[in-house]
């Protein structure tokens, strides 16, 4: 452990040196988890998923100590719940786990830590009754009617974004039309200044790193970045909020919504990231993990080849494939037992939603990526509960209608180099992946 992380166990901690896993002290990485005691796999390790070597982890946590707990100063107890059924038991029982004291692994409820961090409240981050008005405030958009009529829009800008792509050589498939095709998406939902699109992929990015990453330095350029973006939304609201006929996009929602409108800066701004953060890294990921998914089960992309109308099907089996979100955190509200452990109150639970979606107790052959799979809906990467993804819908209907559009123009997105993944436990993304598109 390093002097810093000393220091920050009585003083003040930052997100980067609360983490065990990141600078010069940081242990190797576990590349081989049965050649080392259980006690010492940790799977919060975000080096594990940027080389693709947590699946056999979680596999061993699964068979042998399904809630695994794990210590440490600043963080506490947390356990991770690996096993399909507990990870449902956890998320369904809100009153017994609590997301107000935050959604992924963070200092101990009750260290009485200070904190330079920037503390966003969000509904996702919120127990009943405020979660429930706030979510019920801004749910609409995302109801089957309006998404019906965004339908035709996403479908054209997945199209056109299509149909310029490069030929003949190979790209970026997460750059040109994963984050394109989420970015535009987002700014549909939020009627989103067009041509400033891209400030919204940065703001989610932002908003998920952990300094010293990769996409920010230090918590200042984070805080800084993060006011930015409130003082854009800011603007955006006052300029809404004069119209006659309210908007029925989410700024506008949230400005006239009686739950909503008066809402401190910061609640606004951490409702603004929980939706550009839930609209943009997991669609993208999901956009990008079906064409290397595909690309390693050649048989499966014949079968798509041979019939297009397993895409809404596929569209599930590639959400659960992926896992974009790899866990969600609660916090035990009392002393409780979980599969034979005795959890206690203010203890953090990590559901491991990328383990439980590879459980053979609950899926089968859940190693495979199968494009007709039975019941394809059932994993759990949405969650389950009261805070189930509210945009689980709108997610669907854009990888599928991508997937649609795709395969009117290409007989193959060939993926011709290694991917790049993310270093991060929570969001699972892939930063680089180099494809050739072939068209019909
Ligand atoms: C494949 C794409 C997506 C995945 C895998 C995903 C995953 C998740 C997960 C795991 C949760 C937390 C569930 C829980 O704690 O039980 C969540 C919540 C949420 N998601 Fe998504 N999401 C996706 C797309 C979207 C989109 C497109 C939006 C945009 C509207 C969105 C908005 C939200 C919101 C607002 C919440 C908070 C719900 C609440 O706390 O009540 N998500 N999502």
């Amino acid at each position: 452990m390093s002097e810093q992380l000393k220091d920050d166990e009585t003083s003040s901690y930052s997100r980067s040196t609360m983490n065990p896993f990141v600078g010069p002290d940081a242990p190797p990485v576990i590349t081989d988890p049965y050649a080392v005691p259980l006690e010492d796999l940790n799977p919060i390790d975000g080096r594990l998923f940027e080389n693709d070597v947590h699946w056999d982890m979680f596999k061993r946590l699964r068979e042998e100590d399904p809630v695994h707990l794990n210590e440490s100063p600043v963080m506490g107890r947390y356990w991770s719940v690996t096993k399909f059924d507990d990870i449902m038991f956890v998320d369904k029982n809100h009153d017994l786990f609590a997301s107000g004291h935050g959604i992924t692994i963070g200092p101990q409820v009750d260290a009485n830590l200070t904190t330079e961090d920037l503390k966003l409240e969000n509904f996702i981050a919120m127990d009943p009754p405020k979660h429930d008005v706030q979510r019920a405030t801004v749910s609409s958009v995302v109801a089957p009617f309006n998404l019906a009529k965004m339908e035709a829009t996403i479908r054209e800008r997945a199209g056109k974004i299509l149909d310029d792509l490069p030929r003949g050589e190979s790209f970026n498939w997460v750059d040109l039309v994963s984050i394109e095709l989420t970015t535009q998406m987002l700014a549909v939902l939020f009627d989103f200044p067009f041509e400033d699109r891209r400030k919204l992929t940065r703001w989610s990015d932002v908003a998920t790193a952990s300094p010293g990453t990769g996409i920010v330095d230090s918590e200042e350029q984070r805080r800084e970045e993060l006011m930015e973006c409130l003082a854009y939304f800011t603007r955006l609201w006052n300029e809404r909020i004069q119209w006659d006929q309210p908007g029925s996009d989410l700024i506008s929602m949230l400005a006239h919504g009686e739950n909503t409108k008066n809402m401190d800066p910061l609640e606004y701004l951490g409702n603004l990231i929980l939706l550009i953060v839930g609209g943009n890294d997991t669609t993208r990921n999901s956009m990008s993990g079906g064409v290397l998914a595909l690309n390693k089960n050649p048989a499966e992309y014949d079968k798509l080849r041979n019939d297009v109308s397993l895409i809404p099907n596929m569209v599930s089996e590639i959400i659960r494939w992926q896992t974009p979100l790899a866990y969600m955190r609660r916090t035990a509200n009392q002393d409780i037992e979980l599969h034979g452990k005795q959890i206690k109150k203010n203890d953090q639970l990590l559901m491991w939603y990328i383990s439980g979606n590879r459980d053979g107790d609950t899926i089968e052959r859940p190693e495979e990526f199968l494009i007709d799979r039975a019941k394809a809906r059932h994993h759990l990467s949405f969650g389950f509960g009261i805070h189930r993804c509210m945009g689980n819908r709108l997610a669907e209907m854009q990888l599928r209608i991508v997937w649609e559009e795709i395969m009117k123009r290409f007989k193959f997105v060939e993926v011709v180099g290694e991917p790049a993944l993310l270093r991060s436990s929570f969001v699972h993304g892939i930063t680089d992946l180099q494809v050739r598109v072939h068209d019909l």
